[in-house]
């Protein structure tokens, strides 16, 4: 078991050398992460507003976004929950406004909720595969629409203004989106649209100044996938029941064949997502990032 080392806790603040406290990356920042009551997602927020952003926290569940942002406010952060589930047609719009009315602007929105449902083909319902779609193309999609009235009106602003205003937004896609993977046709079908939208967007935003980048995640540890060490696992998405989590032997032939030699945390996840969200990556646009300890296929 290898233990993973964090450099420091959310939370707490940079310090430059001798000791001398550096601003938060991502201070006056606000920032929009959908799915974030649990795994990769929570650790995007924590992570966020420990770098000084105020968020916006979504989950389906509203009882884990209001665990993750009492997180957040335990350490001294911002944080507002606007639960519910992205693939309700007018959701966007709801997460756009519930976000300007509450904290006044946005800069970041990482496109974030998702779940598998896997089956080979011969399985796969027509309802299966839309709600594939739905959660992880067609809310992205929706709720980039919503922000696009608001990117567009502060970008023409502050260009008059003279000032340069970057704005971030980072869709999370999986290896499965990329290479394929056996049972996930509706999943990688739509992880792989998620890509398509990062690349079409980067070219749209780049006037407004946004960078529009795509982290594809490997295998991190959430939820989803659980070793299978007591039996099947399923979880409860809207009223449905659907199996998660891998087999011990199957995780560990991941992990053998992974260069890193271990799974992901959803820190690491966080982290990968963080690099498109800092003033660092401002010139980064339309690149998918593959996050999944080196692992190529
Ligand atoms: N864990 C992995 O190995 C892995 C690999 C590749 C990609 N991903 C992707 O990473 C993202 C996060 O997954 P995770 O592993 O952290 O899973 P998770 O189940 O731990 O967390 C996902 C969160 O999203 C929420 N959610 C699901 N559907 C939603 C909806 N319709 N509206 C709002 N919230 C919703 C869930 O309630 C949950 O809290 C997903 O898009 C997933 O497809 C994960």
């Amino acid at each position: 078991m290898v233990e993973v080392v964090r450099h420091r806790p959310a939370g707490v603040y940079a310090h430059g050398p001798h000791g001398m406290q550096t601003t938060p990356k991502l201070a006056g920042k606000v920032a929009i992460v959908t799915g974030s009551g649990r795994g990769v997602g929570r650790a995007v927020v924590l992570k966020l507003a420990g770098e000084g952003a105020r968020v916006v926290v979504n989950d389906l569940d509203a009882e884990p976004a209001e665990e993750a942002a009492n997180a957040i406010r335990a350490l001294g952060g911002e944080a507002v929950v606007c639960a519910g589930d992205v693939a309700t047609p007018d959701f966007g719009e709801r997460l756009v406004s519930t976000t300007l009315e509450k904290l006044g602007r946005l800069d970041i929105i990482v496109n974030n909720a998702g779940y598998i449902w896997n089956t080979t083909i011969q399985n796969h319902t027509d309802e299966q595969w839309y709600a594939m779609m739905d959660v992880h193309a067609t809310a992205p999609f929706r709720i980039l629409r919503a922000a696009a009235p608001y990117l567009r009106a502060a970008a023409r602003q502050e260009q008059a203004d003279g000032r340069l205003v970057c704005r971030k937004v980072v869709n999370v896609s999986s290896i499965s989106g990329v290479y394929g993977a056996a049972t996930q046709l509706g999943y990688s079908a739509a992880k792989a649209a998620a890509i398509g939208i990062t690349k079409t967007l980067a070219k749209e935003w780049g006037r407004y100044n946004v960078t529009v980048n795509c982290v594809a995640l490997g295998h991190i540890s959430t939820r989803l996938t659980e070793p299978l060490t007591t039996g099947p696992k399923a979880i409860v998405v809207k009223g449905r029941e659907l199996n998660v989590g891998l087999q011990p032997e199957a995780l560990d032939l991941i992990h053998a064949l992974t260069p890193l030699g271990r799974g992901g945390t959803p820190e690491d996840a966080a982290g990968a997502i963080y690099l498109f969200c800092i003033p660092e990556s401002d010139y980064v646009s339309g690149q998918v990032l593959i996050c999944s300890g080196g692992l190529i296929f």
